[in-house]
């Protein structure tokens, strides 16, 4: 079974992922270890309560949740207030959760439970990872100790989705993803090209609306703001839950091809900063980096049956 430590900045498809971890939880298929928040959709402590608002309303209250970076190492802090709502969930002011995050950072935390688990531990990484690349320079053994991360992150032949090359993720914090890819740990990465060809459309929204729980109606709430947000880019009503496909393949890998290179992210490009890059040609003999499974077909309908399936189960 699965353990895993998710690092997100919750935001909408952030939530709606902690809906189908929750559903993961339930089923027996994974441990929910921990949750550590970062800047990227929201500041990381609006992204906590958020965060703790879903493990509530889950059941998963007592899970803890720790807050991390407020800013990426080398640049500007930027928010997607305009993709996620001034409240991170799409406007909807939710009350105040119960529960309030722990004392911990989030980078201390990923130490720790790496320590704890020693080669048990996965890291699910859907924002910036500011967190990671902090936890690395606090561990120089952390590598050793994890046994997967999975990220949410990256632009390859897909357009980037906040500059031309640059997916937010990277974008946010390019410095901390070039450590992290540069790490000597087995990272699978869900970039762009994997994520866009799953957006949900009306049928599958439509089902959700239907369904009458408090996990479907808040997932369908959240979900109006995600979608008007979206529609101009996918030119129909629509909405890409992306973060959710990298917590997919924590337990269902063979949902995606993958093509395996060393990554490196442009640090330095006037127009190309936070791009994620790799050697198309073939796999260069030079490139001391380990290749990171980067995910590249999809099995549109599996993903989607699968998320609705497991909103459902809540
Ligand atoms: C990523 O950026 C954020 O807005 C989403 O939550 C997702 O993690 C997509 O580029
Ligand atoms: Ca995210």
């Amino acid at each position: 079974m699965s353990k895993i430590l998710f690092d997100c900045d919750t935001g909408i498809d952030d939530a709606l992922t902690l809906l189908y971890l929750a559903s993961l939880v339930r089923s027996g298929d994974a441990e929910l270890l921990a949750v550590g928040t970062v800047h990227g959709n929201i500041d990381p402590r609006t992204g906590a309560l958020n965060t703790l608002r879903v493990l509530e309303m889950t059941g998963l209250g007592s899970v803890p949740v720790a807050i991390g970076a407020g800013r990426p190492m080398a640049q500007d802090v930027h928010f997607a207030l305009e993709w996620h709502g001034r409240d991170g969930l799409g406007d909807t002011f939710l009350p105040e959760p119960q529960g309030a995050p722990t004392g911990e950072s989030a980078p201390a935390q990923i130490v720790r439970l790496a320590r704890e688990h020693p080669g048990e531990l996965t890291i699910l990484a859907t924002g910036p990872l500011t967190n990671l690349g902090a936890a690395l320079l606090l561990d120089a053994e952390l590598p050793s100790l994890v046994r997967e991360v999975v990220i949410m992150g990256g632009a390859f032949d897909h357009p980037g989705n906040i500059t031309t090359h640059a997916e937010a993720n990277i974008w946010h914090d390019p410095e901390a993803a070039d450590l992290v890819f540069a790490a000597d740990w087995p990272v699978v990465l869900v970039p762009l090209d994997a994520t866009h060809p799953t957006a949900v459309g009306d049928p599958w929204l439509t089902k959700l609306a239907a369904h009458d729980s408090d996990a479907a109606r808040f997932a369908t709430r959240i979900l109006e703001f995600y979608v008007t947000a979206y529609t101009p880019t996918l030119k129909r009503r629509g909405a890409v839950i992306h973060d959710a496909l990298a917590a997919m393949l924590v337990v269902e890998p063979k949902l995606c091809e993958y093509t395996e290179r060393p990554v490196h992210v442009e640090l330095r490009g006037a127009l190309t900063r936070g791009a994620t890059v790799w050697d198309a040609r073939s796999l260069p003999a030079d490139d001391d980096r380990r290749p990171v499974r980067v995910a590249t077909g999809v099995d549109v309908a599996g993903f989607q049956d699968r998320l609705l399936a497991a909103v459902l189960s809540l």
